[in-house]
């Protein structure tokens, strides 16, 4: 099996399923470079067949990327799967990505097909796609709700017919991290030619646990795929976040033992490309890009972090595309950090007892004022700094 975990980054098509979050050809066009910039491995640029500007914004990006595989989605019918292989076809690697349903709830209520007839579809898609483009995708959506013998039939059909990566979705977020894990596992293990094709997990956020269930899918599963988007932004509650799953494979190599071929210092500039772009604003305590996710406020951490680094952080801020981490300074802040502080502002007072008697003023400040900025430590050194 392979020691390196596919990134497949689906923020312009299940991002853009976000209400509110639809976005133009070229801002499509933009992101994907940014995408590409970040290395991601396969650019889910849209779904062709939904509308002619999806169509022609899955076009000029399969046109104008080059490294990363350019993919669109489509329903398993011939429609589909022609429109989205005329949309890839101008790119140096292109992708069909093509799905149905497999859960009894979404077969009998939504399809309103027996399960043969779902199967049958499933394998005559995938042979329609494979004789258009070499790199198909199926997905099972609501994988993770079907009845695991028969998604193991269908998943051994597409895979005969050509499909070489097999996608089993949470759709619905409704996975809990260990059961899906071993409900990939178990699955994989009933597929007779499940080592034809590389499989991948796709999990949804309504629980809160989109990115715990997706590793789930990596270790426990042996996944070597994973579908996620920047800021984890996507229908409902949400995608698996890409800066969440990267920097969890990363940071935790010696647990995952995977490589992820990203750019980890171009997250920070994707996540602010897609935040400003969709209007879609990132909480400032989320994981990786938000902007507390550097910043130390406590006395206690701050020093220990200008001590060491790692004593509270267990990334480095410049590794994901930040400038540098933030000691933010207020009524919790200890005599260390505002010393260091003055220094970097160039501030020298000339004794221990001018320090402490700034000190003491600047407590009296943040008593009042949540955050000290560095205007305010001016201010308030005045005139008995000299400045460097
Ligand atoms: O969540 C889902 O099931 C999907 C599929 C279309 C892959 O987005
Ligand atoms: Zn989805």
């Amino acid at each position: 099996m392979t020691d390196k975990l596919i990134i497949f980054d689906t923020t312009l098509r299940d991002g853009e399923q976000s209400p509110g979050a639809s976005m133009t050809r070229d801002e499509k066009l933009r992101i994907a470079r940014q995408l590409e910039r970040l290395k991601v491995d396969v650019i889910e640029a849209g779904f062709a067949a939904s509308s002619n500007g999806d169509f022609e914004a899955v076009r000029t990006i399969a046109n104008h990327i080059k490294d990363s595989t350019v993919c669109s989605l489509a329903r398993a019918n011939d429609r589909d799967i022609a429109r989205a292989a005329e949309a890839v076809a101008g790119a140096n690697r292109g992708r069909i990505h093509t799905f149905i349903a497999t859960s009894p709830l979404h077969m009998e209520k939504k399809l309103r097909m027996s399960p043969e007839q779902v199967l049958e579809q499933a394998r005559l898609a995938v042979r329609f796609g494979r004789n258009l483009c070499g790199d198909i995708e199926f997905s099972a959506e609501d994988g993770y709700r079907s009845e695991i013998d028969f998604l193991a039939r269908v998943v051994e059909a597409v895979i005969a017919e050509g499909a070489s990566t097999i996608n089993i979705p949470d759709t619905v977020g409704y996975a809990i991290p260990e059961l899906y894990g071993h409900f990939i596992k178990t699955l994989r293990e009933k597929v007779p030619n499940s080592d034809k094709a590389i499989w991948s997990v796709h999990c949804h956020n309504d629980l809160g646990m989109a990115v715990a269930n997706s590793l789930a899918g990596v270790k426990i599963g042996g996944a070597r795929q994973v579908e996620c988007t920047i800021n984890g932004l996507g229908e409902r509650a949400g995608n698996c976040s890409l800066e969440e799953v990267v920097m969890a494979v990363r940071t935790r190599r010696d647990y995952f033992g995977l490589d992820v071929g990203i750019d980890t210092s171009q997250i920070v500039p994707a996540s602010r490309m897609v935040s400003q772009t969709t209007g879609f604003v990132v909480q400032p305590n989320k994981a990786v890009v938000g902007a507390n996710a550097f910043a130390h406020a406590s006395g206690i951490h701050q020093d220990g972090v200008l001590k060491a680094r790692d004593t509270y952080e267990i990334m480095r801020a410049e590794d994901v595309g930040w400038s540098a981490n933030k000691i933010v300074l207020g009524k919790l802040s200890g005599r260390n950090a505002f010393k260091q502080r003055l220094q970097e502002l160039g501030i020298e007072l000339e004794s221990e007892a001018e320090i402490n008697a700034a000190f003491t003023r600047f407590k009296d400040l943040a008593d009042r004022k949540s955050e000290i900025f560095d205007e305010d430590i001016i201010a308030l050194v005045g005139d008995e700094s000299v400045t460097a």
